[in-house]
C-alpha cells in the first residue's frame, strides 16, 4: 500500500472539488483530489448551464476560466411564458446584474485544465474509496485501476462527492431535511437553432417546460414529467409534440426543433444536511444539499460553498486559527436556505400540481401576472436568479 501525505484530501473531482483544490493552491495549500469517475465521464454528463454573477467572478478572478467570458453568453434576463405569451424579466434593469449561460461541463473542463497545468494531484477512475478517522487523523483509502490499494493522509478531508456522497454519512450526529415533489424533469439535447435570445420558462396547463441553450446549433430543453418516467418511452415525435403543446400561444414565438441527440429523466428533490462539518471532515455542494433544477442553483451553491471553505481552510491551515472551521456550516447554510426557498418557489409557481386543481392554476397565473407586472415582483425574481451577493 502506498501512502501520500497532504494537507487536504478532497473526495470528489467535479467542479466543487476542483475549484476548492485550485483556490487552496493559490493560498499555498496542497491537496489531493479523488474521484471514482473517469474524466471523460464527467466531461460528457450534462448538467445545468446557468452561472450567477458571483460564480463567473470567481472563475475569472481566480484565473480558472477566461473562456466563460469569451465562449459563455451573458443573459440579462429570462422570458416567463404563460397564458400563451412571453413576458421578459429584465435582470439588469431590476438589480443591475446578469447571469451567464456556460454549461457545467465547460466549467469542469476549465478547472481540470487549470489544476493539471498547475501540477495538481488529481486521481480519477479509482474505486473502493473509504474515509477513516475524521475526528482524529483522517485517511482516505482507495484502489487504483491496477488493483493497488492507496492511502492519503490529510489534516482535513472535504466531501465534495455529490448527491450520492459517501462522506455525508460520516457526520454524526446529523439532521436531514427533505422535500419530495410529485414530478420530475425530462431533459434532452437537440440539434436546432435557438428559439429565443434568452431562456424561456413556460407554465402551461400541461405542465412546465424550459427552453435553454448550449450553442448556436445545439439546444437544451426540459419538460415536467412523472417521477418514474422512462426516457425510452419518448420518441422524438412525442417529445416535440409535447413541447409544442406546452409552448403554444398567441404571440410570434416559434419553438425551433431538430433531431434529439440525448435524453434523460432528472431527479427532482430538495435536501439539506446539517452540520456541514464534523471534526476534520467538511462537506461542500451536493454532498450536503440538493435543490430542484428550476432555479439553476446547484452548481452556483457548490461554488459559493467552496469559496467560503477555501477562506476558512486558509485561516485554519496557514494562520493556525483552529476555530476557523466553526462558522463554516452557518455561513454556507445561510445561502443554501435562500436558494432552497428560491428553487422551491420557482418550482411551485411554474409546475402543474399532481391534482392539477383549478385553484392552483389560477393562483399560479395570479402570481405570475403580479410578478411580471410589478417592479417589486420582477426585482424579487431577478435578485434570486442572479444570486445574493456574498458577504
Ligand atoms: C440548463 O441550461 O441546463 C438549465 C438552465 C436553467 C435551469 C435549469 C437548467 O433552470
Amino acid at each position: 500500500m502506498s501512502t501520500t501525505r497532504t494537507r487536504v484530501a478532497i473526495v470528489g473531482g467535479g467542479p466543487a472539488g476542483l475549484m476548492l483544490s485550485h483556490l487552496l493552491h493559490l493560498s499555498g495549500i496542497e491537496s489531493v483530489v479523488l474521484d471514482h469517475r473517469e474524466v471523460a465521464e464527467i466531461e460528457t454528463t450534462h448538467r445545468a448551464g446557468i452561472l450567477e454573477r458571483d460564480a463567473v467572478r470567481l472563475l475569472v478572478d481566480s484565473g480558472a476560466s477566461e473562456r466563460v467570458l469569451t465562449e459563455g453568453d451573458r443573459h440579462g434576463g429570462i422570458h416567463l411564458r404563460f397564458g400563451g405569451v412571453n413576458h421578459h424579466v429584465d435582470f439588469e434593469r431590476h438589480v443591475g446584474a446578469s447571469v451567464w449561460l456556460y454549461p457545467q461541463t465547460e466549467v469542469f473542463v476549465d478547472l481540470h485544465r487549470t489544476r493539471t497545468r498547475d501540477g495538481g494531484d488529481l486521481r480519477y477512475g479509482i474505486s473502493g474509496t473509504q474515509v477513516h478517522d475524521v475526528t482524529g487523523s483522517p485517511r482516505v483509502t482507495y484502489v487504483d485501476a491496477e488493483g493497488v490499494t492507496h492511502e492519503v493522509r490529510a489534516e482535513i478531508v472535504v466531501g465534495a462527492d455529490g448527491s450520492r456522497s459517501i462522506c455525508r454519512a460520516l457526520v454524526d450526529p446529523r439532521k436531514q431535511y427533505f422535500r419530495e415533489y410529485p414530478f420530475a424533469w425530462f431533459g434532452f439535447l437537440c440539434e436546432a437553432p435557438k428559439s429565443a435570445d434568452e431562456l424561456v420558462y413556460t407554465r402551461s396547463e400541461r405542465g412546465f417546460a424550459l427552453i435553454s441553450q448550449r450553442t448556436e446549433d445545439v439546444q437544451r430543453m426540459y419538460f415536467q414529467c412523472d417521477a418514474g418516467e422512462d426516457p425510452t418511452a419518448w420518441s422524438e415525435d412525442r417529445i416535440w409534440s409535447e413541447m409544442h403543446a406546452r409552448t403554444a400561444g398567441h404571440d410570434d414565438f416559434v419553438l425551433r426543433t431538430g433531431p434529439v441527440i440525448e435524453k434523460s429523466v432528472l431527479p427532482f428533490r430538495s435536501f439539506v444536511q446539517t452540520p456541514m462539518r464534523h471534526g476534520n471532515l467538511v462537506l461542500a455542494g451536493d454532498a450536503a444539499h440538493t435543490v430542484p433544477p428550476t432555479g439553476a442553483k446547484g452548481l452556483n451553491l457548490a461554488l459559493a460553498d467552496v469559496r467560503v471553505l477555501a477562506e476558512v481552510l486558509e485561516r485554519a491551515l496557514v494562520k493556525d486559527d483552529a476555530a476557523a472551521l466553526d462558522g463554516y456550516t452557518e455561513r454556507a447554510l445561510s445561502r443554501v436556505w435562500k436558494a432552497q426557498h428560491f428553487s422551491y418557489w420557482m418550482t411551485t409557481m411554474l409546475h402543474r400540481t399532481a391534482e392539477g386543481s383549478d385553484f392552483d392554476e389560477l393562483r399560479q397565473l395570479g402570481e405570475l401576472s403580479w410578478l411580471v407586472g410589478s417592479e417589486a415582483g420582477s426585482a424579487y425574481l431577478a435578485e434570486g436568479y442572479t444570486g445574493w451577493p456574498s458577504r
